[in-house]
Order: C-alpha cells, then structure tokens, then sequence
C-alpha cells in the first residue's frame, strides 16, 4: 500500500474543482483497505472512498484520508442459454463495461451508455437512463465495511434501490466501499427504445435492425448532442434529481402551468427538473467560474477555476428560485463533500 500525502484532487473529480487531500491511497484489493483500516496514522481520520469522481461536488480540502477504488477485471461467473453473469471489479469505467457487453452481444445495459464513472459508482445510485436502471440487471454485489474490514455481499433486496437511491446512499452512507458487483446479462434481446428520444434517433440514423449496437449508438448520440463531456467542461451530469410529487400537488401545479413535463412513477409523479430550473431562467446563466449549461438547464458546470462554493452556492440560488416559483424543493444528485 502506498501512502501519498498533500495530493491534488483536481484531475479525480469530473467538476475539476482544485482541492486536496492530506492522505491518499489506491486501494485495488481487500488487504489494501485493511491496511487502510489498520494504519495508526488514520486513525480516528475521516475516509473518503472515490471511485470516478463523476458524482461528487468537493466544497474544501479534504482533512482525511481518500481511498480511490482501484478493484478491476471482468469476469463471467456462469452463464446459460440466456443469460451470462458477469463480476466486474468496482473500480472498471462504466462505459468501457457497457463497450464490451455490447461487442459480445450481452444485452441489457446498452441504454445506460456513456455515462460517466466507475462500476462502484452504478449500484450506489441506481444509475439509470432512456428507460432502464442499474437495478434491472442487478443481482448482487461485494463490499468492505469500512470499519471493521469485513467483505459483506448485499443481494438486490439488500440494497434497497429506488430512484438514484440505494441503501449506501442513505442508512449505510459511507459505511461500505463497493468492491465489484454481479450482473445478469441476456442472449437474447428484448431492445428498450420506450423512450422518445431513441425511436427519433434510431429513425434518424436509418437503419434497418434495430439491435443492442443500434441502441447504445442512439444513446451515445443523443447524450454527446445534449450532455457536455466532463473530459471537456467540468460537470457531474443531472445536479438535481427529477422531483416525485403527489397527485394532487401536482395537479395544482399543472393549472397554474399547463406545459409542465412530467412521467408516471411508481410513488406518484415525477416532474422534469430541467424544465422547473429552465422556467426560471438559469439556462446559460454564470455566477463567477460557475454555471448553469447552455443546452441542458439541470447541468450545473465549472467555466474556469470554480471553486467547490461557488458551484455549491448557485446550487443553492437554483434551489430558492425553484421553490419560490413552483413551491418545490429539489433534491441534489451529486454528493455534496
Ligand atoms: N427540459 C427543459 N429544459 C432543459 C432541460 C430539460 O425544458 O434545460 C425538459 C425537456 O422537456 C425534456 C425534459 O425536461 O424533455 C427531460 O429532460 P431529459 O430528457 O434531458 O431528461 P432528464 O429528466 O433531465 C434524466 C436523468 C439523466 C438521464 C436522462 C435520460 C435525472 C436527474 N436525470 O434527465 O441522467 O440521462 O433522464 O434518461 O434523472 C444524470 O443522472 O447525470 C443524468 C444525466
């Protein structure tokens, strides 16, 4: 295990925000984070696991240690005439993962293409995109407690998922690290194009079968067209989660504002965050180095040298005038550190 000290964060969130860390390790086995664990210099320190960093918003320094997850490998653990199960270390990128399921024609994860970050990152939030989540082809995952060091598997009913919702985001919040998780894959394909967006682009892009190949394509055009690239322009995606309202408030909400965009959901109705944050007026509006996107209002990103409270207080801005024009509170995507 190698122990670094002072070192800059910056290249390790996708926001870019400049801070650093007092203590640094990658972890890329269960005996790393034991030694982790067992260190007398960290002791009573707080941890910070980071995996891609492409969720996080890092408001200061960092007076603690991080474990940046380095687990990898692809591997299949079994498969039928259907279906392969396939165990993927916490620390592989999310996209490659998807890359290589679709080149050998594993289905299931094509609509959640180019998203940004590790494996870890996928169950933590029940990550999902164009009508499918994580949680569908979930089955089951490993993780260290933190504390004790122990490797603890949580079936799909363990993690409790739900919208960009999961157990370790909330009971277990920074109890765990995700070391690799388990996912079933089909043979045979049942394509997801629900969403409107694909069925345009896949008749845009003129071809004949639709497949899993056609379907990422799509998704990756779609997401390159409107989502600027973290590699590009610092982000972390959707900042705000999609609000769930009740009925009846809902209801409410559409008299007063006919053009409102909402789905069904399964707890009552979700509205469109980018529209709420739209109406208000923030699409392409700055403060400071910190900005709301241009193409897509629920997209807050560093123009400059933004700091972690300058992209936090606009965060904060977008909140109040949402709530005082539509009476919702938003909820943040991104874990605020
Ligand atoms: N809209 C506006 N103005 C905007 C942005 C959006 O009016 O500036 C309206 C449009 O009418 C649009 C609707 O909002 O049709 C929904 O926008 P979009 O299709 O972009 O989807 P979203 O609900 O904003 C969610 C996820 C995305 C995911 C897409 C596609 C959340 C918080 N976000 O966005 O996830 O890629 O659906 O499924 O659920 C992410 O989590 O980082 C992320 C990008």
């Amino acid at each position: 295990m190698e122990i670094r000290e002072n070192v800059s964060l910056k290249r390790l969130n996708s926001f870019g925000i400049d801070v650093s860390a007092n203590y640094f390790v990658e972890t890329h086995s269960l005996e790393d984070v034991r030694a982790v664990i067992a260190e007398g210099k960290f002791n009573g320190l707080p941890k910070l696991v980071l995996g891609g960093g492409s969720n996080i918003l890092l408001r200061n320094n960092f007076n603690g240690v991080v474990l940046k997850v380095a687990f990898k490998g692809i591997s299949i653990l079994r498969e039928d005439v259907d279906h392969v199960y396939l165990k993927i270390g916490a620390g592989e990128n999310w996209h490659s993962l998807v890359m290589h399921c679709v080149a050998n024609n594993w289905g299931g994860i094509e609509n959640l293409s180019l998203i940004p970050g590790n494996v870890g990152a996928a169950p933590m939030q029940n990550i999902g995109a164009y009508g499918v989540e994580l949680k569908e082809v979930f089955v089951e995952l490993e993780a260290i407690d933190l504390g004790s060091g122990e490797l603890t598997r949580f079936s799909k009913h363990d993690c409790q998922f739900g919208y960009r919702d999961s157990v370790f985001k909330n009971e277990l919040r920074d109890t765990y690290m995700l070391s690799a998780i388990t996912l079933r894959l089909n043979k045979t394909h049942v394509v997801n194009t629900s969403y409107g967006a694909i069925e345009d682009e896949l008749a845009a892009m003129q071809i004949g079968a639709v497949d899993i190949k056609a379907v990422s394509q799509a998704v990756i055009n779609i997401r390159s067209s409107k989502l600027p690239d973290p590699a590009v322009l610092g982000n972390a995606g959707s900042f705000f989660k999609n609000p769930i309202l009740l009925a009846e408030d809902f209801e409410q909400l559409k008299s007063e504002h006919p053009d409102i965009v909402s789905y069904g959901a399964e707890n009552g109705i979700k509205v469109a965050a980018g529209w709420l944050v739209d109406q208000c007026g923030w699409k392409g509006k700055r403060s400071g180095s910190a900005g709301v996107h241009e193409k897509h209002a629920l997209v807050l990103a560093n123009y400059g040298n933004a700091s972690g409270d300058e992209v936090f207080n606009l965060s904060e801005e977008i909140l109040n005038s949402v709530r005082s024009k539509f009476g919702v509170t938003l909820e943040r995507e991104v874990n605020i550190v």
